[in-house]
């Protein structure tokens, strides 16, 4: 739940002082419900747990929550910023974070992406051999000298979901580590477009505790004194990526933000000790531990039928649309009903499935609220890859997203119309009439 999240007298679910249901009630439903509060402090934790690294710095990763609003909230708690995207990238400088502060990640940029990047000192991580003789290119081009970290393949993989593991030796992310030999030299034959600046690795998302990034540190740390001893070339910055998992239902206990940030920090300071390495800048990208738990998701329900194996079905008014994690990874939510928080977690077969036409679009099976048609349930957790990877899935409008902060709360993504759906339609002449 939210930092703020609590239950008023009357049962209702209150967050950052604003009672959901009468925000449903404003707004609509489904309503994507953003806690300022929640956010801030995660930060605050990370970077009290970085402190311990004496030049460390968290780069949100954007591809979880971005929109202007997420972007002026990065640069307002002096956050560096991941884009994944010309989308992300251009938000991003709409909203003035300085150029600087941001990275341009993906393993297939396109040339369009580039320019931009390139056009705006912004850092590009590149992703292999063939994209760095882009980058050379497109810099040469434009008289620029492209500041580049290398994105690393580093065969370490979290226990998490197979479709978000994504350091292990068959990603499709990053260059091989046997490739970073042939990577460096032609680095040093393009001096005058390639500036070559540090080392980045992710290894996937969702994981609990430290273990894969105790090994992380070491592999980094070899290749920097590799870089150092064999070729001269000083990694300035090493980037180990995001990862940390947040708590979706309660088996989930994920390492504390500040913990992660800190034995991040220890271990990088560790390992490079160790080799007689001088620390290089630390980045930390954390994407759902920043954004996941402040982002609530309120429904109504709709229909109910219970069918001959006895599951109880609560048809919501949202469902794969909005949040997509169920059916794409399984992912399990918890939810409670927000207009009487003290009804008793009794009716376990309740299962609460989406509007959409898929047998898949189940939001939470079993999901322990004896939930009924009229009550608005509350879906938590929803922050991270929720927006973001929404669709209109049934040309539905994607929902209304709402920062609630100190009882105030405002939109920062309207919810989409039916002409907003129509907006990029066109008919061919030969069709009209
Ligand atoms: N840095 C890079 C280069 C990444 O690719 C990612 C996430 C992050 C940082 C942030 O990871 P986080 O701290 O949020 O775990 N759609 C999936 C998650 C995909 C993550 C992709 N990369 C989901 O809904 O679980």
């Amino acid at each position: 739940m939210p930092l703020t999240a609590h239950v008023d007298e009357r049962q209702h679910l209150i967050i950052g002082g604003c009672d959901t249901n009468d925000l449903a009630q404003r707004f609509g439903t489904p309503l994507w419900i953003i806690d300022y509060a929640t956010i801030e402090q995660s930060v605050e934790s990370c970077k009290l747990g970085l402190a311990a690294y004496p030049n460390g710095s968290i780069h949100y990763a954007g591809k979880a929550f971005m929109c202007l609003a997420m972007a002026k909230i990065v640069k307002r708690l002096g956050l560096g910023l991941d884009v994944v995207s010309e989308g992300e990238l251009y938000t991003a400088l709409k909203a003035e974070l300085e150029p600087s502060k941001l990275l341009l990640h993906g393993n297939n940029k396109s040339e369009s992406e580039l320019r931009m990047a390139l056009k705006h000192g912004v850092k590009i991580v590149v992703d292999g051999i063939s994209e760095l003789s882009l980058v050379a290119k497109i810099a040469a081009e434009t008289k620029k000298t492209a500041d580049i970290l290398v994105r690393l393949m580093p065969g370490v993989e979290p226990d998490t979901h197979h479709y978000i593991q994504t350091g292990g030796t068959d990603s499709k992310f990053g260059l091989p580590i046997d490739e970073l030999d042939d990577f460096i030299s032609i680095v040093l034959g393009l001096k005058d477009s390639i500036r070559f600046r540090g080392i980045h690795t992710h290894i996937g998302s969702q994981s609990h505790d430290l273990t894969p990034y105790l090994e992380i540190a070491d592999i980094l740390a070899d290749v920097v004194l590799y870089l150092k001893d064999n070729y001269e070339v000083p990694v300035e910055i090493v980037d180990v990526g995001g990862g940390l998992g947040i708590a979706y239902v309660k088996e989930d206990t994920p390492l504390p933000i500040h913990d992660w940030a800190a034995g991040l920090a220890k271990q990088v300071i560790r390992a490079f000790s160790e080799r007689g390495i001088e620390l290089p800048e630390l980045i930390l990208e954390p994407g759902r531990s920043i954004i996941g738990s402040a982002g609530v998701t309120v429904y109504r329900a709709g229909h109910e039928k219970t069918v001959a194996s006895g599951t109880r079905y609560v048809a919501l008014d949202g469902g794969m649309a909005d949040n997509p994690r169920p059916a794409t990874y399984n992912a399990r939510y918890t939810a409670a009903i927000a207009n009487r928080m003290n009804a008793e977690s009794t009716q376990t077969t309740t299962t609460l499935v989406g509007r959409y036409c898929e047998s898949g679009d189940i939001i939470i099976k079993d999901a322990g609220i004896p939930a009924k048609s009229g009550d608005l349930i509350a879906v938590f957790a929803t922050g991270a890859y929720n927006y973001s990877m929404a669709s209109n899935y049934n040309r539905t409008g994607r929902p209304a997203c709402v920062l609630v902060k100190d009882g105030s709360a405002e939109v920062i993504l309207e919810r989409e119309t039916n002409e907003d759906l129509l907006s990029q339609d066109r008919v061919p002449a030969w069709l009209s009439d």
